[in-house]
């Protein structure tokens, strides 16, 4: 199979899909990679790289047109529309409800695409996301390290464990992958770590895996308020749906907080768990509401491109490997994880959840491949 491996085009994107390493893991099993150049720059990697992993440097148009399944990292943008053509594979997060034009341009063209983002395990977890979580935890955790320094707009309160300095107190909401990064790094520096969800099994997974001081809470309406009175960053690393119309902290709420504290909500669901929560960037990541300094940036693993890539890029190849050694169809029959991130096959839309949200057809993924592919 020919892989086609382009530069992201995304404001602020850094990550590429593959690292050199899978470039040579797709050569070593025969196939060939074109590579943009400069592809992997924003991450580290050189062009020289991944020609000596066997890669090869193609121009732009030629990596989408001359390839069978392209290898990427953000949603499809319109500009990249026109290059692809029939029966290719794209293989990259897709987001396809929230990007409907590109999922109807995808469907147009006859493009099979597979999601990163719904490819799930065993556990019912999902492969993709994690290590971006995990990420999100840490870097949100650096931010507040950041923005609490008093030349950064913040109280100038150091999150660590100094002689003669009360500990400084942080509250979690949310026991998942991105929580549990936060508190392994709040705890690691000495700070008081305080964890709130709603499920009891995700908090003793939790403990299991954090020292000491981080201390375990049922999150409800008491033990928020609690919280909120004593902390000095609030972290919001709850799954929250993003139809719901309720929130966890709401805008009066902030008035219980001392001052000088901050928010950093990690989910970044505007107007979400956090009532006062609306997404920003790395360009302008904060903002400042009843007195209270927010972070919400909704792409913080692009600030660590190196080490996201590499988590990305390990995540996924072996799904990719999949596809080229046993081609797309056989690969997504034999494995039902990788067939539940098919999104598009044929003209089908074959994502549930983009069809229900939409009212759009939907076809099931296998019935949708076994109506053609006879192998
Ligand atoms: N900002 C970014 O750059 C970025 C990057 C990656 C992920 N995210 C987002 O971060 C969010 C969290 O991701 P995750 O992988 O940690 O999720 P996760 O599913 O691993 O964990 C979410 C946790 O929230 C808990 N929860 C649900 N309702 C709660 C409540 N009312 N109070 C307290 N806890 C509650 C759940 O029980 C679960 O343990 C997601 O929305 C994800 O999209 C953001």
């Amino acid at each position: 199979m020919i892989i086609g491996l382009p530069k992201e085009i995304k404001e602020n994107e850094y990550r590429v899909a593959a690292t050199p390493a899978a470039v040579h893991a797709f050569v070593q099993d025969g196939h060939r990679v074109l590579f943009e150049h400069n592809c992997g720059a924003g991450s580290g990697f050189s062009d020289e790289q991944y020609i000596a992993a066997g890669g090869e440097l193609t121009p732009r148009e030629e990596v989408y047109r001359g390839c069978d399944m392209l290898y990427k990292v953000k949603e499809v943008e319109p500009a990249e529309f026109d290059l692809f053509h029939e029966g290719q594979v794209v293989f990259t997060y897709l987001h396809s409800n929230a990007h409907l034009e590109a999922t109807k341009e995808l469907l147009r063209r006859n493009v099979t695409s597979v999601a990163y983002e719904d490819i799930d395990d065993d556990n019912g977890h999902f492969p993709a996301l994690v290590p971006m979580s995990i990420l999100a935890g840490k870097g949100g955790f650096v931010a507040a390290l950041y923005f609490m320094q008093s030349v950064h707009g913040g109280k100038g309160l150091l999150l660590n464990r100094t002689a003669g300095v009360a500990t400084p107190e942080i509250t979690i909401l949310g026991c998942g992958a991105s929580g549990v990064s936060v508190a392994e790094l709040a705890s690691a520096f000495g700070n008081k770590v305080t964890m709130l969800d709603v499920s009891w099994p995700a908090m003793e997974e939790a403990k299991k895996h954090l020292p000491i001081n981080v201390e375990f809470m049922q999150s409800n309406r008491e033990n928020l308020e609690i919280c909120l009175k004593r902390t000095d960053v609030l972290f919001n690393c709850i799954l929250w749906a993003k139809n719901r119309k309720d929130h966890v902290v709401y805008r009066k709420d902030l008035k219980l907080m001392k001052p000088g504290s901050l928010i950093v909500d990690v989910a970044c669901d505007d107007n979400g768990a956090i009532e006062t929560c609306r997404s920003t960037s790395h360009t302008d990541p904060v903002f400042v509401e009843e007195g209270i300094m927010h972070y919400c940036v909704d792409n913080i693993p692009s600030g660590f491109s190196c080490t996201a890539s590499q988590t990305l890029s390990a995540a996924t190849l072996p799904h990719a490997l999949a596809m080229a050694n046993k081609g797309v169809e056989r690969a997504l029959l034999d494995d039902a994880h990788l067939r539940r991130g098919l999104t598009t096959y044929r003209g089908q839309l074959t994502l549930e959840e983009t069809a229900l949200k939409h009212h759009l057809s939907y076809v099931d993924p296998k019935t949708a491949i076994e109506k053609y592919y006879q192998g």
